[in-house]
Order: structure tokens, then C-alpha cells, then sequence
């Protein structure tokens, strides 16, 4: 595992564009996956900078992102497939249709899970995977529990979660309960995880993650697992 840490949130978010460019310089067609969240605005922001000065090409590059809410349609504002067209794919030539995040309306997310999942195998797997780290140590919608989840399914938010992500929404009520989230073993399988975390807040959970027991009771402890992890923080 390399662990970098930078003095700022923008050079840490340059550091994980030039990863993302490293990726599609050596394979443009690159399977990206892709998470939502805080944290990996900036990167978003400096991709899309890179693509309109010329320097990025996204043509033939395809994306699954991580997770996202039960019951919000994409064309909802909370939508992560809303924040993803907004943050990212409205602003570079990534062709929308080889976009992919998992669907908020369903009467089968588990059926639609493991889909997910098929879908990125016969992509030939996820070249990079992108992850942000929740307070309580999740990664995509992989929350606290007794086992690690291994494929894309359908999951309860946590209390903690619920009440960090509450800051999106006009009241803590209209925060889904649910969501779909890609599981540990469609993580674990990417090629290479690169986690951002922003700011001392979660410089604790950082360190036990990338030090401590590996427990599904701090989900993102597993990628002590992968052979290729770059952790990247930024001190405030
Ligand atoms: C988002 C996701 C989440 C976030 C995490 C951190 O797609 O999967 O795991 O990465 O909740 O969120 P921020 O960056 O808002 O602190």
C-alpha cells in the first residue's frame, strides 16, 4: 500500500488526477470505477480542467460508479447518477452511454446487483478504482457489519451515515434509508484502488483502516488485501 499525504485538498486532488491520467495514458479504453461524495470533487474538477486544456482524452473510457440511492430516480438532484453527469461526465468526452451507475429504482436489486457485476467482468474489470472512506470506515455503501459482502447488492444506510450525507438534502428526513452499493469482492477485484480522504476528521479512521485489525466492522480495512492501494490524504 502507498500512503501519501498532502498539505492541501487541491494538491491532493491533483496527485489522484494525475492517476487517473497515468491510467488512460497507458490504456485509454480503461474501466474507471467511480465514487461520489465530497471528497473526490475537486479530483473531478481538476479531470475536467485537464480536458479542456487538451490534456485528457475520456473517449474511450468507460465508468461504473459504486453505489447509489434507493428510490431516487437519475434525474433527481441527490441522484448520484445526477451528481456524476453534473461533477464529471457533462464536462469531458466521456461517452454518456458507456457510463454506468447502478439504478435507484428497481424491484430486484439483488437480481440487478449481481448484473452489475457481470457487466463489469465482461468489461474485462475495473482498471481503476476510485473510493472515498466514510466516518464509520465504508466504502461505496459497504457499511460496519458482521461479514464483508462480497457482490453489488442492496443495503440499509447506518444511523452515521444517514446524518453525514444529511448535509446534502434540505432535512436529515429526505435522506434515502437504503441504497445499492457495489460489494467487497466487485472492489476488491479492481486492479487499482485509489482511496482519497479529505481532512483531519478522518485521519483516525484513515489510520486504522490502512493499520489495523481488517474487520467487515471497518469495512475499508480489507484493501490491507489489495496488492495495489494508494491512499491518498489531505491534512486539511
Ligand atoms: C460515494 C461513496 C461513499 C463516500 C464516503 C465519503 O460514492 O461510496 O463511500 O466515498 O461516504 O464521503 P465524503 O467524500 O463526502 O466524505
Amino acid at each position: 500500500m502507498v500512503f501519501l499525504t498532502f498539505p492541501s485538498y487541491q494538491a491532493m486532488s491533483e496527485a489522484a488526477a494525475d492517476i487517473f491520467a497515468e491510467t488512460l495514458r497507458k490504456k485509454p479504453d480503461a474501466v474507471l470505477g467511480l465514487a461520489t461524495g465530497s471528497t473526490p470533487i475537486g479530483l473531478y474538477e481538476e479531470l475536467a480542467r485537464r480536458y479542456a486544456a487538451g490534456a485528457l482524452d475520456f473517449s474511450a473510457a468507460t465508468s461504473y460508479n459504486l453505489d447509489e440511492y434507493i428510490g431516487l430516480a437519475g434525474d433527481h438532484p441527490q441522484s448520484y447518477r445526477y451528481f456524476m453527469n453534473q461533477q464529471l461526465f457533462s464536462r469531458v468526452n466521456i461517452d454518456l452511454a458507456r457510463t454506468f451507475v447502478p439504478s435507484g429504482l428497481s424491484d430486484d436489486f439483488a437480481t440487478d446487483g449481481r448484473a452489475y457485476d457481470a457487466a463489469i467482468a465482461a468489461a474485462g474489470g475495473i482498471d481503476l478504482q476510485l473510493l472515498g472512506i466514510g466516518n464509520n470506515g465504508h466504502i461505496g455503501f459497504n457499511e460496519p457489519d458482521a461479514v464483508f459482502s462480497k457482490e453489488t447488492h442492496p443495503i440499509t444506510l447506518t444511523e452515521s451515515t444517514i446524518q453525514a450525507n444529511a448535509r446534502f438534502f434540505d432535512t436529515i428526513d429526505e435522506v434515502p434509508r437504503q441504497a445499492i452499493t457495489m460489494g467487497m469482492g466487485t472492489i476488491m477485484a479492481a486492479k487499482k484502488v485509489l482511496l482519497v480522504a479529505n481532512g483531519a476528521g478522518k485521519a483516525e479512521i484513515v489510520r486504522q483502516a490502512v493499520s489495523g485489525p481488517v474487520t467487515p466492522r471497518l469495512p475499508a480495512s480489507i484493501l490491507q488485501f489489495h496488492p495495489d492501494v494508494t491512499v491518498l490524504f489531505a491534512e486539511q
